[in-house]
């Protein structure tokens, strides 16, 4: 790999051990890629948030940076925190014993110089990269967003590789990096009227595993791009798709972005109505109802608010509703808020999957409008109305 002198400096051990094994690692991963260089970066997302305990190895590699006066070479932000309040005994003993290192984490990421957004969505606000923005990101519904809505470039890098870049400010030149890579292999005719964008993103990701999508026929939210994303990204291992006309590089280079030997894909509404069906299969009692994940921006935080005027949650059933602390702050601000109030329902900044981890909520009674969450968790799969008709038991506005 061709190194600046800087880098080279780095990797002889010059600016101390800790920094030349994080300079060894992202050389060997570039290396293993083919990667000719390292190529500075804009900002990082840290994935791995929270002081879950099975994170104790990237915890102490934290502490060992923390204690060379190590810092993030860019601005980093974070994924959401893990912990909550509105919680039973039982769930704050686990909760307290699984994520026993919460304090650690903040302490070591504010004293590297993070900035506490504790948020899946950095791009709606907090981190928001431009168009041709080099990244290198983790959290997979941020990567596929920053990617495909705005036209940013990173790839999907794991937690750890995640971390190095954040501390180094640079970023193997592979992958998603280069726009020879960027070309669709897939191309996806969406011939439906009712759309359910989490159970189209769900379609996608199957059948197109890791690959390239371009997709004719939507247009549509920023909204439900992100939500039609994260579930892509889950079920598929999707970090980029393309539609026609909307996105940053399909508006510039149209159809061209699609590879001579592309596959084909037609999605109608009768598929999304199966696969809506199959993944809300066998739902019992509902208990809980989760939305958020990815966490709700400020624009649907008010829609549902309208949705749910004059409703109210029914005795025994939550409606927990997870959003980043910054869309938080300005809906508390908000004209909505005391409307929210009435309703029943909890807003949250935590991720939906971390907390599944807590014993007493594994279980099937919990519903979701998320494709990222149905993917991951045991959970039972519903488009957003349908969810807040059942958290409320009767009717909603529209
Ligand atoms: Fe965000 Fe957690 Fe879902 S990080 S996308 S809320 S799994």
């Amino acid at each position: 790999m061709d190194l600046s002198t800087e880098q080279q400096a780095i990797l002889r051990g010059e600016k101390g051990t800790l920094l030349q094994k994080c300079m060894q690692t992202l050389v060997k991963y570039g290396d293993f890629f083919n990667a000719q260089k390292l190529i500075p970066t804009k900002s990082a997302h840290l994935v791995l948030s929270g002081g879950s305990i099975i994170l104790r190895t990237y915890l102490g590699i934290l502490e060992n940076m923390t204690a060379e006066g190590i810092q993030f070479a860019v601005p980093t932000t974070v994924n959401p925190r893990l912990t909550m309040e509105h919680l039973g005994i039982v769930q704050k003993i686990a909760q307290r014993y699984l994520f026993q290192k919460d304090n650690q984490f903040r302490h070591h990421f504010k004293k590297m110089g993070g900035i506490e957004t504790y948020s899946c969505t950095p791009y709606l606000g907090d981190n928001t990269p431009q168009q041709g923005d080099i990244l290198a990101w983790a959290e997979s519904n941020a990567v596929i967003f920053a990617n495909s809505v705005l036209g940013a470039k990173t790839n999907r890098n794991s937690g750890i590789i995640d971390l190095i870049s954040a501390v180094l400010g640079v970023t193997p030149l592979m992958g998603l990096l280069l726009d020879k890579n960027r070309r669709a292999n897939w191309e996806i005719i969406v011939d439906a009227e009712e759309i359910d964008y989490a159970v189209l993103g769900y379609v996608i990701g199957e059948k197109v595993k890791d690959g390239i999508p371009y997709i004719k026929g939507l247009h549509s939210t920023a909204d439900d791009f992100k939500n039609m994303g994260a579930a892509m990204a889950a079920s598929g291992g999707v970090g980029l798709y393309h539609i026609e006309g909307v996105t940053p590089e399909a508006v510039q280079v149209k159809d061209a972005l699609l590879l001579p030997d592309c596959q084909t894909l037609t999605v109608t509404d009768s598929l999304l109505k199966k696969v809506q069906e199959n993944l809300g299969h066998g739902r019992k009692k509902v208990k809980t109802v989760f939305l958020g994940c990815p966490h709700l921006s400020y624009t649907e935080l008010v829609h549902v608010t309208k949705l749910l005027e004059g409703c109210r949650t029914k005795k025994g059933v939550n409606l927990w509703m997870n959003s980043s602390p910054s869309a938080i702050g300005k809906f508390n601000q908000s004209d909505y808020f005391e409307e929210f109030e009435k309703t029943g329902a909890v807003l949250m900044s935590l991720c939906p999957l971390a907390f599944l981890q807590l014993p007493s909520l594994r279980n099937r009674w919990i519903l979701t409008n998320s494709g990222k969450l149905r993917y991951y968790a045991p959970v039972y799969y519903a488009p957003l109305k349908e969810c807040l008709r059942e958290a409320v038991g009767g009717d909603i506005n529209g």
